[in-house]
C-alpha cells in the first residue's frame, strides 16, 4: 500500500484510473470502516482510503483535539485489506491556506437532527469530502449508513454539483449485541458499554411500534426519550423522520405508507452516540 500525503503525489500515481473507489475516514479504524473498504472492492479498483481528521467539522467545544489517533494500527489493518493508497494528509497538505470557501447544504437538510446539536458540522463535512472528491477523483465513494444524514447529505451534493462519483450506502457495522460501531465507543467506560446497546434497542422499540400501526409520532419519540433518560441517558434527538429526504412524516405521508427512518443522539455519560434504523 502507498502511503501518500500530498496532493500532487496522489494525482501522480492516481493518472488514469477511471474505477477508484474510495473510502474516506478519519481513522482509528475498527471493522466498521474495514467492511466498507470490502464493499468498495466491489464497486470499483483500486480501493483509495482516506485517513484526516478534519477540524472543520468540530465545534469549538467538540473532541477535535482527543479524536483517537492509531495511524500506524490504522496503516496494517488497511493493508490487510489490499488498499492500494492511502491518502494522508497533513492539515497542511489538504489546507495550505484558510479554507474559505465552504459548500453550504441547504438548512432542511443541514440544520436539523445533528445540523440542530453541532451547528456547522454539516458544512464541514461536505467541503472536505469534495475537496477529498477533487484529490481522489473517484468513480464510487463509500459511506456508512450509521452516519445517516452524512449520507443522505453527501449523495445530494454529488447530484447537484453532478459529480462524477456515484455514492454507495454500507449497511452499519454492529457489535453482537447491536451497539454500532464508532471510534467514539472507545470512550465508554465499561459500565457505559454494557448499557450503550439500550440505544439500537429503543430505536427497535419505536421500529415495532410503528410497524404495528401506533403513528402518534410526537408520542412515541417522547416516549423513547423518557425510556433512555430513565436509564441515565442525555438525550439530543429521537426522531421519526422520511427516509426521502429526512424531513418529518406529515399525516398524509404516514397514511400512504412513506418509508420511515427512526435517528438518535443522546449522550452516556460523556460521550455521544447516534444510530439510526431503517423503519
Ligand atoms: O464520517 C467520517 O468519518 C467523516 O465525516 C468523513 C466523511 C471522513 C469526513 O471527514
Amino acid at each position: 500500500m502507498k502511503i501518500i500525503s500530498s496532493i500532487e503525489e496522489l494525482r501522480d500515481q492516481l493518472r488514469g484510473q477511471l474505477r477508484t473507489a474510495f473510502v474516506p475516514t478519519m481513522g482509528n479504524l475498527h471493522e466498521g470502516h474495514l467492511s466498507l473498504m470490502r464493499l468498495a472492492r466491489k464497486h470499483g479498483d483500486p480501493v483509495v482510503a482516506s485517513i484526516f481528521v478534519n477540524r472543520l467539522q468540530f465545534g469549538p467545544n467538540e473532541d477535535f483535539d482527543k479524536y483517537p489517533r492509531t495511524f500506524q494500527a490504522d496503516i496494517e489493518k488497511l493493508e490487510k485489506e489490499g488498499v492500494y493508497v492511502l491518502f494522508a494528509p497533513t492539515e497542511r497538505d489538504l489546507y495550505p491556506e484558510p479554507q474559505e470557501f465552504r459548500v453550504r447544504p441547504p438548512d432542511d437538510l443541514g440544520n436539523t437532527l445533528e445540523g440542530e446539536f453541532r451547528p456547522g458540522f454539516f458544512t464541514g463535512v461536505t467541503t472536505v469530502v469534495l475537496k477529498l472528491f477533487s484529490c481522489v477523483q473517484p468513480r464510487v465513494a463509500v459511506f456508512g449508513k450509521k452516519d445517516y444524514q452524512q449520507l443522505m447529505i453527501v449523495r445530494n451534493m454529488s447530484k447537484q454539483f453532478a459529480l462524477p462519483t456515484e455514492i454507495i450506502a454500507a449497511e452499519t457495522y454492529r457489535a453482537d449485541d447491536g451497539l454500532a460501531l464508532s471510534s467514539r465507543n472507545g470512550y465508554l467506560t465499561p459500565d457505559e458499554r454494557a448499557e450503550a446497546p439500550r440505544l439500537y434497542q429503543t430505536l427497535n422499540e419505536v421500529a415495532d411500534e410503528v410497524r404495528g400501526g401506533h403513528l402518534d409520532i410526537f408520542d412515541l419519540e417522547r416516549q423513547a426519550m423518557a425510556r433512555l433518560a430513565a436509564h441515565g441517558w442525555k438525550p439530543d434527538y429521537i426522531s421519526i423522520r422520511k427516509r426521502a429526504d429526512l424531513q418529518p412524516p406529515s399525516a398524509g405521508d404516514l397514511a400512504q405508507g412513506e418509508l420511515l427512518v427512526v435517528l438518535a443522539a443522546a449522550k452516556l455519560g460523556v460521550t455521544r452516540l447516534i444510530d439510526n434504523l431503517e423503519i
